[in-house]
């Protein structure tokens, strides 16, 4: 087979290197990549919601099989875009079509998914420009914290968790009435602040059947601690080790079957990954948020773990099959460690030329920002590597984690020396 995979992350870099390991692939090529994919497939330099582009690309080098790895294109409807075009039609895409994928274009979309199939989540209220009025009013029947969510896609910074009620009410106008995430605070949700420790969960779904992948932990803010600013996530832990089976019984039962069988009901087609978020109140789970693709770094811990052929498993998933697929689990938990540029996530440099990748052992290094120039690899991203090892448990796999980081070399290279402190 020969298969496309858009996206430039470590995300994409980690599907890459798990479907080249499948004797049926053939070609592999991504879209735009990085200078980890070039190295074991083909990039192709276009824009993941260039559509045109894409399609040509498609035709060009005969796919089989586009793997979505970013939700911005997912949102902006690639999968229809496929279905609607008698070229495209039957060449089978990994992720929802776009009504589908509004569980992650629409923060209010989603709580009202949520509430309409009884999935456990934070009571909420939206507002828009029109009812900011009742919106001051709501913040003023509520307590601290305060959580304002922008409704629409905001790059992962659309989320404020403020303390003061004033500051509360300022943000509230800064996003409905000045528009400080453009057209993605139009409508703002405002909801319950939930205590407790976070996870996701990673399921596969054909739109029929669907596979639990395994759970994993983000670390999202820059500073030691889970302090600083929010990143796009600075390393991660899969699996989670309070995911215990009993509490994964309540996530199935309360939460994955509900969203599937949901989206069936509601008709909202969907083959492809679901990314829940959660939060542990107590000892039960409540969704914090749905993303309709796989997670960056989780994705670099819970791709490796899968030890099925990921082409197998993917064509599961565009035939309707996926019931079929045994889906084989390493036991080792696997970690992953971010190097990032220093000043991010502010302001920060590219194009720092960055070596010792010759001196690695027993740790695999996903590329996230980075980009090939005359043979050298520069930074090129926020994010640049994603050093990725398993181990017998999280404390073994982090300590390879951190002896292979230390042996990789940038310009103000940064990063957080303290994953898993939590656990
Ligand atoms: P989201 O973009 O929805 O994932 O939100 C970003 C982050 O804000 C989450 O990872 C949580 O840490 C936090 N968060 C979101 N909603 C809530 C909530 N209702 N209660 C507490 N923390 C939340
Ligand atoms: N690591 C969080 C995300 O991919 O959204």
């Amino acid at each position: 087979m020969n298969i496309l995979i858009l996206g430039s992350g470590g995300r994409e870099h980690a599907l890459a290197w798990k479907l080249n390991q499948s004797p049926k692939c053939k070609n592999l090529y991504v879209a735009p990549g990085n200078a980890g994919t070039a190295a074991i497939a083909k990039n192709i330099p276009i824009g993941v919601n260039d559509f045109q582009k894409i399609e040509e690309a498609v035709l060009e080098n005969d796919i089989d099989l586009v793997v979505v790895g970013p939700e911005d294109p997912l949102v902006n409807g690639v999968h229809d875009y496929f279905l609607s075009n008698s070229n495209l039609k039957n060449i089978p895409v990994i992720g929802p079509q776009k009504a589908a994928a509004e569980l992650e274009g629409s923060k209010e979309f989603a709580k009202e998914f949520m509430i309409k199939h009884s999935i456990p989540t934070a009571a909420y209220e939206s507002f828009t420009v029109d009812t900011l009025e009742n919106g001051y009013k709501f913040l003023e029947s509520i307590a601290a914290p305060y959580v304002l969510k922008a409704d629409g896609l905001a790059a992962g910074k659309g989320v404020l968790i403020l303390n003061d009620l004033e500051e509360a009410k300022q943000e509230l106008h800064a996003m409905l009435a000045n528009s400080k995430f453009g057209n993605a605070s139009k409508t703002v949700v405002i909801e319950e602040f939930l205590d407790g420790i976070e996870l996701s969960v990673f399921v596969l779904t054909d739109g029929e059947g669907y596979k639990v992948l395994p759970t994993a932990k983000d670390y999202k803010r820059i500073g030691e601690g889970d302090t600083g600013l929010n990143t796009g996530g600075m390393g991660a832990i899969s699996p989670v080790p309070f995911s215990t089976p009993e509490f994964m019984d309540k996530i199935h039962e309360r939460v994955v079957k509900p969203t599937v069988e949901g989206l069936k009901t509601d008709q909202l087609p969907y083959k492809g990954f679901i990314f829940i978020g959660l939060i542990k109140v107590g000892d039960d789970p409540f969704v914090i948020e749905y993303n309709v693709r796989l997670g960056d770094p989780e994705t670099e811990v819970v791709i490796p773990r899968i030890e099925n052929d990921l082409v197998e498993v993917f064509q599961a998933v565009a035939h309707q099959k996926l019931d079929e697929i045994n889906l084989k689990i390493d036991p080792r938990t696997a970690t992953t460690v971010m190097a990032v540029s220093g000043g991010y996530p502010g302001t920060y440099e590219k194009g720092m030329e960055i070596t010792g990748f010759e001196n690695i052992a027993d740790s695999i290094v996903f590329h996230a920002g980075t980009k090939l120039e005359n043979d050298k690899v520069l930074t090129n991203g926020g994010r640049v590597l994603a050093v990725t090892s398993y181990g017998d448990d999280f404390k073994k796999a982090l300590k390879k984690s951190y002896q292979n980081i230390e042996k990789l070399h940038f310009d103000r290279i940064n990063y957080r020396k303290d994953i898993g402190f939590d656990l």
